[in-house]
């Protein structure tokens, strides 16, 4: 089964080709962040209207790489929440003229759920059940995978989301937009031990995580040392911070694979690239024996793949929208 899937949720506009949610016969990304950098965040508006601009030429790339036409696809699928309202109404309406030109049925795909199926097109042999760590620029949970389109939240954030914190960690040591990259580039060769950074509570549950404490922390500290005109190895800071963000999201999620009996842990999202990441959960993973899966670097930010993947698995499952689809800008991935 082919399915043509198109991404706009936040700030890349991207369309791919995949087959039985399995193989990529293309995937086509045009990223916004020349758009963006100079605001040193996404602009929504912004943001909607480059999707308007490039979604047409990045879709007909897609099509014309995988040597596809319409005709010979079978499913147009789209991500229609969660993510920034306007930026995902381009692509749902895209998706939706698709479908009603062609008579394709038309796959609506929750965003976080494509970025665990990220790990279907990077592993031909996982399959669920699992326990899946979402980190993206708006979202951290950890998620209990238990079918292709069965999940529940063991664990979530009471306040910012990792990749946020990061990225305005990035903002505050003046790196540019999109900040987590920059923060990991910086930290390469730094020490982790250099700044020590308060661990945050969360009181009521094991699993949930909270990072605005951190981020302020940071905000303030550097703030204090810029007031007494302390200098600082940027390289340093930037491992130390990162290093504490990635130990508190790895501490629940080993918490909750022992608790829950898991022994087949995933990472996803687009801070799932962040090399201090990979490593504690590959030491962890190691630690327990458990088997550890993370979606090749080039399939964990935002991609057109990914929602292919598990648009396929949504098909299987039966759900097919109608053209009156809308786009939603919050939707919980259970
Ligand atoms: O999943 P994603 O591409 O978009 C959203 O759905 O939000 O995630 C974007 C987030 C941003 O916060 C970005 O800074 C972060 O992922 N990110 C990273 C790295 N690559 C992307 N954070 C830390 N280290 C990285 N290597
Ligand atoms: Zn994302």
């Amino acid at each position: 089964m082919k399915i043509l899937a198109i991404e706009s949720s936040c700030d890349e506009t991207a369309a791919a080709v995949v087959e039985d949610g399995r193989k990529i016969l293309s995937s086509n990304i045009a990223s916004q962040i020349p758009q963006h950098v100079i605001y040193g965040g996404v602009v929504p508006e912004i943001a909607s209207r480059q999707h308007t601009k490039a979604i047409t030429a990045v879709v007909r790339g897609a099509l014309d790489e995988a040597g596809c036409k319409l005709s010979d696809l079978d499913a147009i699928a789209v991500t229609h929440a969660p993510g920034l309202i306007g930026a995902l109404l381009v692509g749902v309406n895209f998706a939706k003229g698709l479908s009603f030109a062609s008579g394709k049925p038309l796959i609506p795909v929750h965003h976080l759920r494509s970025h665990i199926a990220a790990n279907y097109l990077t592993y031909s042999d996982l399959k669920p059940p699992f326990l899946c760590l979402v980190v993206s620029g708006g979202h951290s949970h950890i998620v209990e995978v238990a079918d292709y389109t069965k999940f529940r939240i063991i664990g979530q954030t009471r306040d910012d989301a990792a990749g946020e914190t990061l990225d305005k960690a990035a903002r505050a040591m003046g790196l540019p937009y999109p900040g987590g990259v920059h923060l990991d580039t910086a930290s390469v060769g730094g020490n982790e031990n250099a700044y020590t950074f308060p661990k945050p509570k969360v009181s009521d549950s094991e699993y949930d995580f909270s990072f605005s404490g951190m981020k302020t922390n940071i905000i303030n500290l550097l703030h204090k040392m810029n007031q007494k005109g302390e200098s600082y190895e940027i390289k340093d800071m930037a491992a130390s911070f990162q290093s504490a963000v990635t130990e508190r999201l790895v501490e629940n999620l080993e918490k909750a694979a022992l608790d829950f009996g898991y022994t087949k842990i995933a990472l996803s999202g687009g801070v799932s690239a962040n090399s201090a990441l990979r490593a504690k959960t590959e030491k962890m993973c190691q630690e327990h024996g458990f088997e550890l899966y993370k979606p090749q670097l080039s399939l964990c930010g935002d991609n057109a793949a990914m929602v292919g993947a598990q648009a396929y698995y949504e098909y299987l499952a039966g759900s097919v929208a109608d053209l009156d689809l809308n786009a939603t800008a919050s939707m919980k991935i259970e």
